[in-house]
């Protein structure tokens, strides 16, 4: 161990358990054994809060993940998963959200470490929404059924022939899931869950930047009793651990997110075996305040829009749209809400905003903050780096902006509000809000029913909230439009991404 590392595990904020889980060398998993790279080579975790390294995991590259494509493979084709019962399924993926439950205080306090994050949002949030995520879908696996079908076929082509017809749910097969750092378990759950639910086996990779709560989630899900190769986690690098599984002939299915930019080499990688793909992207999601909204929720829900998880959030409402009656009450009402906010490591108890995840996040969206300087935005709260240790971000919010400002067209996936005032309730409106490459989420503030109905109905994206941002149940899908992806996550939905659908066709005579 480094002695950074020895640093940090030796600080009282840590517990027992926590220690002693980073100071050991992390494996990665493979057919059910915790193992070291073929390559031997491992890579550094770090703390985003103080730039020191936290821990050492396996770097994964090509062998490793045939080793792991292989131990999927096995499992699926001749293993139990796929012969286990629906409901023995589903008691062992009930298990794993018991467990972290049980585990809750440990996994909230190693995401805080790893990612920046608040131990207090972790611990209401991004723990307790993966165990039930888990729940939900464990419900889901005695109740994937197909259907009967009425054939009419048999009058013109086969006279005195009835056709017994009915379609199968089957699961889609070895499935590699490719993972990002901002909700680093939740977004393991998201994927392992409905792939489980569905009688799929796992190739699991996380982002680099924080790969240790899906490791222990690893562990939980042996102690689940989910059986070996049925669930592998390859860490690793995009380009080394991620591309071989996009282009691996072995798996049938990839299921990605992370930045559009990559989401399209994954589609061009998968093209060698055709392997169905699912993404889910970036986002530049519009937050439409109108005039009779009640701003005693919509300026703290708009300012909790965009600075939720440090802005890391693809859905994060980063375009906020006030009309101009209450525009300047609304900007100055979120510039303070911003400047409330108590910057800190994630493990403090007090933080309510963590450091971005790593010194690449810290220079893209310091690099956008000097961006929309230059071309002529002023920020009424934040607008640079905060301190100089670790990488934190002042919470921002510009006005004074313009439709071709990059700030205004590019996600910047960091706590900056660009605030945008608009005239009427209108067409024009929409075309704005409309007017980005992306699709992912809306906000909409408004007393009045009839124009939110009506809005939400022409806002191109997955999601619209209303008189409310940033909600997420394990029952509501959530995905994207235009460039923020394919496919759902979550809900009945996220099943079809993990599900083949099988006609069965049985000929009989028509009479007896
Ligand atoms: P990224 O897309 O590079 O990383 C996400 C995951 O993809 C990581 O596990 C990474 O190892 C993997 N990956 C990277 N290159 C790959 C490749 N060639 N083949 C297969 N897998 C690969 O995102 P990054 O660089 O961490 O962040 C860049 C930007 O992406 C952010 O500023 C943000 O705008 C966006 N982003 C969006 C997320 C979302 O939730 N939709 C999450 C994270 C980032
Ligand atoms: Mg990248």
């Amino acid at each position: 161990m480094s002695a950074a590392a020895e640093a940090v595990s030796a600080s009282p904020g840590i517990s027992r358990a926590v220690r002693d889980f980073i100071t050991k060398k992390r494996k990665i998993l493979i057919d059910g054994k915790w193992v070291d790279a073929v390559s031997g080579k491992t890579f550094e975790v770090y703390d985003p809060s103080t730039g020191e390294t936290i821990a050492h995991c396996g770097r994964s590259d090509k062998e490793d993940i045939d080793r792991a494509v292989r131990a999927a493979r096995k499992a699926f084709d001749s293993g139990p998963w796929s012969r286990m019962t629906p409901s023995q399924r589903g008691r062992i993926v009930w298990k794993i959200g018991d467990l972290i439950l049980e585990h809750l205080d440990e996994l909230a306090e190693l995401e805080a470490l790893d990612n920046g994050k608040p131990i207090s949002v972790a611990r209401v949030a991004d723990v307790p929404l993966a165990a039930d995520l888990f729940h939900y879908m464990a419900g889901w696996t005695t109740k994937l059924e197909g259907n009967t079908l009425n054939l009419s076929v048999g009058d013109n082509l086969a006279p005195g022939t009835a056709f017994h017809a009915y379609t199968r749910r089957e699961p889609v097969g070895v499935v590699g899931q490719i993972i990002p750092w901002n909700f680093p378990l939740l977004m393991a759950a998201w994927k392992l869950g409905p792939a489980l639910a569905a009688g799929c086996t796992v190739v699991l990779k996380p982002a680099e930047e924080t790969p240790l709560t899906a490791l222990r989630l690893g562990e939980l899900m042996l102690e689940a009793g989910v059986p070996p190769g049925v669930v592998n986690i390859v860490t690793g690098f995009g380009e080394e651990a991620g591309a071989p599984m996009a282009a691996h002939p072995e798996i049938d299915k990839i299921a990605f997110t992370g930045s559009t930019e990559v989401g399209k080499l994954i589609v061009h990688a998968a093209t060698g075996n055709l392997k169905k793909v699912t993404l889910e992207l970036g986002g530049k999601s519009p937050n439409i305040i109108l005039d009779d909204a009640d701003l005693d929720i919509a300026i703290p829900g708009a300012a909790m829009a965009i600075f939720f998880n440090h802005g890391q959030c693809c859905c994060a409402g980063s375009r906020l749209f006030v009309h101009e009656k209450v525009y300047d009450k609304v900007v100055a009402g979120v510039a303070e809400e911003a400047k409330k906010i108590r910057l800190g490591p994630g493990l403090d108890p007090q933080t309510q905003m963590g450091p971005l995840v790593s010194t690449t996040q810290l220079e893209r969206v310091t690099g956008y903050l000097e961006s929309g300087r230059k071309q002529g935005a002023k920020a009424l709260a934040g607008g640079k780096r905060h301190g100089d240790k670790g990488y934190f971000v002042e919470p921002t919010v510009l006005v004074d902006t313009a439709p071709n400002m990059k700030v205004i067209q590019e996600e910047i996936f960091g706590p900056v509000v660009a605030a945008i005032p608009f005239k009427k309730f209108d067409e024009t409106l929409v075309a704005q809000a409309n007017d980005s490459i992306y699709g992912l989420a809306a906000g909409l503030w408004t007393r009045d029913v009839g124009k939110a109905h009506a809005l939400a109905a022409r806002i191109r994206a997955g999601t619209v909230w209303m008189n409310c941002y940033n909600v997420f149940d394990a029952s509501m899908p959530f995905g994207g439009y235009k460039q923020s992806g394919w496919g759902r996550e979550m809900g009945q939905q996220v099943l079809n991404n993990y599900l083949e659908n099988k006609s069965v066709c049985l000929a009989y005579p028509a009479s007896l």
